[in-house]
């Protein structure tokens, strides 16, 4: 893992906890970008969410965002047309979501997963490289839809 990249994380407050844990974990390794929420008080995912997602979306790192579900940070993040983000449950998916999507945005599920489980999906993501090929011309016909009339 390289020192220079940035990572900005976000959450809700059933997230909260979980993203405390994993910048404990990625502290020294990575410059963290932490957008809040800076307690388990209710608040609203979408406001983090968008927070992260523009972030990335302007090239200054990549992201972690963390819901109970993962589902709404998943769609919140997803409405930016630079973002690719990926809800992974396992370590698997945090493989192929960067190998096939190149992911720009890894999304957990604190309400889902364990803190352990979590934090291996974390260091997978992190470590794993995009495929290219065949996945890049994919990619693209993604952003190409995106510009047409469905
Ligand atoms: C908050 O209760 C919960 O709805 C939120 O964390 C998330 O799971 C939404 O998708």
């Amino acid at each position: 893992m390289s020192k220079k990249e940035k990572i900005i994380i976000g959450s809700d407050h059933g997230g909260f906890e979980l993203k405390e844990v994993i910048v404990r974990h990625l502290e020294g390794w990575f410059y963290i970008d932490n957008v809040g929420c800076d307690s388990d008080k209710s608040c609203d995912y979408p406001v983090y969410g968008q927070k992260v997602a523009g972030k990335v979306a302007n090239g200054e790192g990549q992201g972690i965002l963390i819901c109970g579900t993962g589902i709404g940070m998943s769609i919140t993040a997803n409405r930016n047309s630079k973002v690719r983000a990926a809800l992974c449950l396992n370590e698997y998916m945090a493989r192929m979501s960067r190998m096939h999507n190149n992911a720009n945005i890894l999304v957990l599920g604190a309400r889902v997963i364990g803190t352990g489980l979590a934090l291996d999906i974390v260091d997978v993501w992190l470590k794993t490289k995009f495929d290219g090929g065949r996945h890049q011309k994919r990619l693209e016909l993604i952003d190409k839809a995106e510009h047409s009339k469905y």
